[in-house]
């Protein structure tokens, strides 16, 4: 298993590589290019490179020692580049914490991205995204076939917000994934982090939904509403956001 990824990855690199020159050829005939893009092609083929053993180490030193981890956390706002890929980020961030009002077409219930991946989806066992674009694509067995990232995302818009996928190429969709690329900067390409998905459910613990129905009503509906529906202002911003929808 572990090899044949290995030798997919290595061919892929190939056949990057192998199209990245056929473009610099065909443009060739037409027109000059510039050594200056070659330059950077070429860099940022060796930064791929460089990353990949990097995480092919760290995957090792995983399995070898299971205490090594990765831990993600939010990096500071302050690197968030002064340029059009910041301004995408920034985007994508505030597309995070307020789904529903940014993108009202998009989404059918009253939630936002953040009401579940906690903490600007950067939160430890909170589905966080970090390191998410060099993990995807994936084969998911929902659906039987290789998932995008910008695929999963819209897998969260239909089901989760009970709404409708965004284009896959829109400047919105593009924020998102600009976002959690600056997410993940300071994670290796293509190795999951700890704290990756929720919390795993103790499937030893019976399910009571009586019990729940009675702690919630207690404890809960005062603030998000007696069937979970959170109580919003007429802006449509939340007092106390819908835990339920
Ligand atoms: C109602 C809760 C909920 C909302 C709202 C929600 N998600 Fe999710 N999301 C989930 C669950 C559950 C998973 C699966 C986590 C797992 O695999 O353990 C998930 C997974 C993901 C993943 C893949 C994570 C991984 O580890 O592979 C991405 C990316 C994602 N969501 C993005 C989004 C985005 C972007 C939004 C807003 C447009 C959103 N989600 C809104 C519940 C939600
Ligand atoms: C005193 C009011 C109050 C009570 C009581 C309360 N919550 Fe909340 N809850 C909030 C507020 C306010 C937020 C939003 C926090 C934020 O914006 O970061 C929240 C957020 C949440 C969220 C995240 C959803 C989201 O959209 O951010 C969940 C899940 C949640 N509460 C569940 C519960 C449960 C379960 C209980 C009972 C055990 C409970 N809460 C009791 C006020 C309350």
């Amino acid at each position: 298993m572990k090899k044949l990824f290995k030798i997919n990855h290595t061919s892929y690199l190939i056949a990057t590589a192998l199209t990245i020159s056929a473009v610099s050829i065909t443009a060739c005939s037409e027109t000059e290019v510039k050594a200056v893009d070659r330059v950077e092609e070429a860099e940022a083929l060796a930064r791929v490179k460089s990353l990949e053993s990097q995480a092919a180490a760290i995957k090792k030193d995983m399995a070898s020692n299971p205490s090594t981890k990765l831990t993600v956390s939010m990096p500071d706002e302050s690197t968030i580049p002064d340029d059009e890929f910041g301004a995408a980020v920034r985007r994508g961030l505030q597309i995070a914490n307020h789904t529903y009002k940014e993108l009202p077409d998009n989404v059918g219930n009253q939630l936002n991205c953040t009401s579940c991946h906690l903490g600007n989806g950067s939160e430890a066992y909170a589905a966080p995204w970090n390191g998410m674009p060099g993990i995807y694509p994936i084969y998911r067995s929902r659906g039987g076939r290789v998932n995008s990232i910008q695929e999963r995302i819209n897998g969260c818009f239909e089901r989760s917000m009970n709404g409708k996928a965004l284009d896959l190429g829109s400047d919105d969709m593009n924020a998102m994934v600009s976002y959690m690329s600056w997410l993940s900067q300071d994670l290796p390409y293509g190795v999951s982090p700890e704290g990756r998905g929720f919390v795993k459910i103790d499937k030893n613990l019976e399910p009571n939904t009586d019990n729940g129905k009675k702690l919630f009503a207690e404890k809960c509906s005062v603030c998000h509403g007696e069937n979970g529906e959170g109580q919003y202002n007429d802006d449509s911003s939340y007092v106390y956001p819908a835990v339920a929808g």
